[in-house]
């Protein structure tokens, strides 16, 4: 990665920070994004001091329709290429449909998906007029389940499975590699964040954020198009494929439990 510059969005927590680690772990240069500046202040810093690369913070609101506009302009509009670009950043709300405010469910697509979806447009395009290229799309095993209380996440995250294993096909004779990481549960703000009361025996099962990030990393530099993160994920998500849609729907809305407050 000596020479290369990754863009992490999502970066001030979590999945982000364990990306970030990594690709500096491997010797690349960073632009490092999200909402919260002295998280992403403190990462870069770290980073800098830890492994000698050049590490850029940008603040950036992807949940803003001209966020994505904005990270371009300031990034390779502004000259800065961008080699590996992880999309990373994204939320939820643990809430019934007609209980969530809308305007929290538009943020939430701008978010999840409209942004994304810009972000690879623009890098991946670039990337291929420089003949080289790595996108990673982060989704969730939710993509493979609607997902009761999570409605508008668990579709958006299909939507970003679906879209980023038709743009891999596309680009399968160009240099540009295309990944979409679909993780299941992962120890990070992010179930907090959705204001969602995880029972503590889920917290157990899940995955560390940096063994979910080499994961994803691993498999979109070996080529692979889409992966499951964990054996018992990715096994489950296979099983589903033989059962009834409705069931999984009511096996979806067993497992995120009832939401806390309309
Ligand atoms: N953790 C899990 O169990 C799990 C499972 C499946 C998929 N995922 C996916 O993994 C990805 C990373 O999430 P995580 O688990 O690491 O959760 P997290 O710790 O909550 O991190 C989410 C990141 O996204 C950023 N973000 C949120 N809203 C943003 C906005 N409006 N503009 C820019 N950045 C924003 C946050 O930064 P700021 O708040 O500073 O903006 C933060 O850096 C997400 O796409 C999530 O859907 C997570």
């Amino acid at each position: 990665m000596k020479g290369k510059r990754a863009l992490v969005t999502g970066a001030s927590s979590g999945l982000g920070v364990a990306f970030a680690k990594l690709l500096a772990s491997w010797g690349a240069d960073l632009i490092i994004t999200a909402r919260r500046e002295e998280n992403l202040q403190a990462l870069a810093k770290e980073l800098r001091d830890k492994h000698a690369v050049d590490v850029k913070v940008q603040v950036v609101d992807l949940s803003e329709p001209d966020g994505a506009t904005k990270l371009w302009d300031a990034t390779e509009g502004a000259g800065v290429t961008v080699d590996v670009l992880v999309n990373n950043a994204g939320g939820g709300l643990h809430r019934d449909f007609v209980d969530a405010p809308w305007d929290k469910l538009l943020r939430q697509l701008q978010l999840n998906v409209v942004s994304l979806t810009e972000l690879t447009h623009r890098f991946a395009r670039a990337m291929l007029a420089r003949k080289q290229g790595w996108v990673l799309n982060v989704s969730s095993i939710g993509a493979y389940t609607p997902s009761p209380t999570y409605a508008t996440y668990s579709a958006g995250k299909a939507y970003v499975r679906d879209m980023s294993e038709a743009i891999a096909h596309e680009l399968r004779d160009t240099p540009v590699r295309v990944c979409c990481l679909c993780p299941g549960g992962t120890l990070t703000e992010f179930h907090q964040a959705a204001g969602h009361e995880l029972p503590k025996i889920f917290r157990a099962t899940f995955m560390s954020a940096e063994d979910c990030a080499r994961i994803g990393l691993d498999a979109l530099f070996a080529g692979r198009r889409n992966i499951i993160s964990g054996i018992t994920n990715a096994l489950s998500m296979f099983l589903l494929r033989f059962l009834p849609r409705r069931l999984i729907v009511a096996l979806a809305a067993l497992t995120m439990g009832k939401p806390k407050g309309p």
